[in-house]
C-alpha cells in the first residue's frame, strides 16, 4: 500500500483520550520485545516514528498512528515483561482489557508472535480471550529473518497448533527487517475495513 500520510496522534492511558473520529482501528498485541513497534514502522515506512528498543517494556501506553487519514494502527505495551512492577502490570492488563472488550472502532487484533519460539502462556490466553469476545484476529509471526527459510513452515505449524489456530483466522509471515509480509498484511487490513 502506498503511504501518503502518517500522523502520530496520541499516547493514551484513559478511554476519554482515544480518538473520536471512528476510523477503523487495528491493535497490536504481543509479548514485550516481540517487535510490535518495529512492525508499525515497517508498515508505515517511517523508521523511527514508533519508538522501539532492544530492552523490553519500551511501549507503555496505547499509541495511535493514523495512516492515510483512513485507518489507525494502535501500538500496545507488551505483556510478560517481568521487570515491570506488579501494580503496573495489572494497570496495563486492565487498560488493554477495557480497550479490547468495548472499543467500537476496533476491527481486528494483530497478535504478534516471534517465529523462533512457541507461543507463551500469555499468547495463548490472549488468543483464547480474543476468540471468546469474537474479535477478529490475525496472527503475525515476525522476525522471520532470524531463521532460515527452510524452517518457516515447521515453526508456523507449531505456533498455530499451540494456539489452537482456527480455520477462519488470518496469518501472515513477517519481518520488520526485510519487509516480508508487509503487503499481505495491508491487504488483510484493507479487506477487514470493508467487513
Ligand atoms: P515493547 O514496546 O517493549 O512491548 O516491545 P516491541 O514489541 O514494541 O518491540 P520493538 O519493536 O521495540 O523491537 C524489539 C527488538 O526487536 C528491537 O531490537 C528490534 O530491532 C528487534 N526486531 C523487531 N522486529 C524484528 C524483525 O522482524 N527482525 C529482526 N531481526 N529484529 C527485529
Ligand atoms: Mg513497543
Amino acid at each position: 500500500m502506498k503511504i501518503t500520510n502518517v500522523e502520530f496522534v496520541i499516547s493514551a492511558v484513559k478511554p476519554h483520550q482515544y480518538p473520536e473520529d471512528a476510523l477503523p482501528e487495528f491493535a497490536l498485541a504481543g509479548r514485550s520485545n516481540v517487535g510490535k513497534s518495529s512492525l508499525i514502522n515497517k508498515m508505515i515506512m517511517r523508521k523511527g516514528l514508533a519508538r522501539t528498543s532492544s530492552q523490553p517494556g519500551k511501549t507503555q501506553q496505547l499509541n495511535y498512528y493514523r495512516v492515510n487519514d483512513s485507518v489507525y494502527l494502535v501500538d500496545f505495551p507488551g505483556y510478560g515483561y517481568a521487570r515491570v512492577s506488579k501494580a503496573q502490570r495489572q494497570q496495563f492488563g486492565e487498560m488493554i482489557e477495557t480497550f479490547l472488550s468495548d472499543r467500537k472502532p476496533l476491527k481486528m487484533v494483530l497478535l504478534i508472535i516471534d517465529i523462533r519460539h512457541e507461543p507463551s502462556k500469555d499468547d495463548c490466553l490472549m488468543y483464547d480471550w480474543l476468540k471468546h469476545y469474537e474479535i477478529p484476529v490475525c496472527v503475525v509471526t515476525t522476525k522471520a529473518d532470524k531463521i532460515p527459510k527452510s524452517k518457516w513452515d515447521k515453526h508456523v505449524k507449531a505456533i498455530k497448533q499451540a494456539l489452537g489456530f482456527r480455520g477462519g483466522d488470518r496469518h501472515v509471515l513477517f519481518s520488520s527487517e526485510t519487509g516480508l509480509g508487509r503487503e499481505a498484511l495491508w491487504d488483510i487490513i484493507n479487506e477487514q475495513i470493508e467487513v
